[in-house]
C-alpha cells in the first residue's frame, strides 16, 4: 500500500498517523509474503492494533471537541472489534492465516480514510468539500491491487488520481 496526497484528510498529524498505519500493513504483508516466525507476525500485529487504538482516540478526541460523530466512532469500534477477533481466532500467528486479515485491513483502511475520514474532516473544514466526481475519482484508487513491499517514506507520490498511470500508485507483488 502507498500512501499518496488524495488520502489526505487536511490534517498533517491525522495524515501522518494514516501513512503509519499504511507502513504497519505493509510490515505485516512483508511479513507473510516472507514466511516469516509467528513471533514476528505477532509482533507487527500487536503493533498494529495499538496505533490503531492511539489513533482513533485522536480521532475521536478531534472530533468530539469540534462535534459530535457518533457514526464514525463506532465505525471504528467495530474494526478495533475485527482485528480482536482476528487475533482470538489466530492465536499462533502462522503466515498462512494473515492473508485474509491482510485483504481486510487494505480494504477497510483505504475506504475508510477516502469515504468516512475525508467527509468527516471536510464537514469540519479541514478539507475544501468536493464534487461527487472527484470522491469517485479517488474511488476509482481502490480498484487497484493493493500491492507492497517497499516500507518506505520516500517513495514518490502522485498528487491527483490518475487512471492512465497507476503505476505510479502500485509496485511491488500482489497480496489479498
Ligand atoms: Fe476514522
Amino acid at each position: 500500500m502507498h500512501w499518496h496526497e488524495s488520502f489526505s484528510v487536511g490534517v498533517k498529524l491525522i495524515d501522518e498517523h494514516h501513512r503509519r498505519l499504511f507502513t504497519l500493513i505493509n510490515e505485516l504483508i512483508v511479513a507473510t509474503e516472507t514466511q516469516q516466525q509467528e513471533e514476528a507476525i505477532g509482533r507487527v500485529l500487536q503493533a498494529l492494533i495499538d496505533y490503531t487504538k492511539l489513533h482513533f482516540r485522536s480521532e475521536e478526541t478531534l472530533f468530539r471537541d469540534l462535534g459530535t460523530f457518533e457514526q464514525h466512532a463506532a465505525a471504528h469500534r467495530t474494526f478495533e472489534q475485527d482485528l480482536l477477533r482476528f487475533i482470538a481466532a489466530n492465536p499462533t500467528n502462522r503466515p498462512e492465516s494473515t492473508p485474509r486479515l491482510i485483504t481486510h485491513l487494505t480494504h477497510w483502511l483505504q475506504h475508510h480514510i477516502l469515504q468516512t475520514d475525508i467527509a468527516t474532516f471536510s464537514e469540519l473544514g479541514f478539507r475544501p468539500r468536493e464534487p461527487q466526481e472527484a470522491i469517485e475519482e479517488r474511488l476509482h484508487l481502490l480498484t487497484h491491487k493493493p500491492t507492497v513491499l517497499i516500507a518506505e517514506d520516500s517513495v514518490p507520490t502522485i498528487s491527483s488520481p490518475n487512471r492512465s498511470s497507476p503505476k505510479n500508485w502500485v509496485s511491488g507483488s500482489g497480496t489479498a
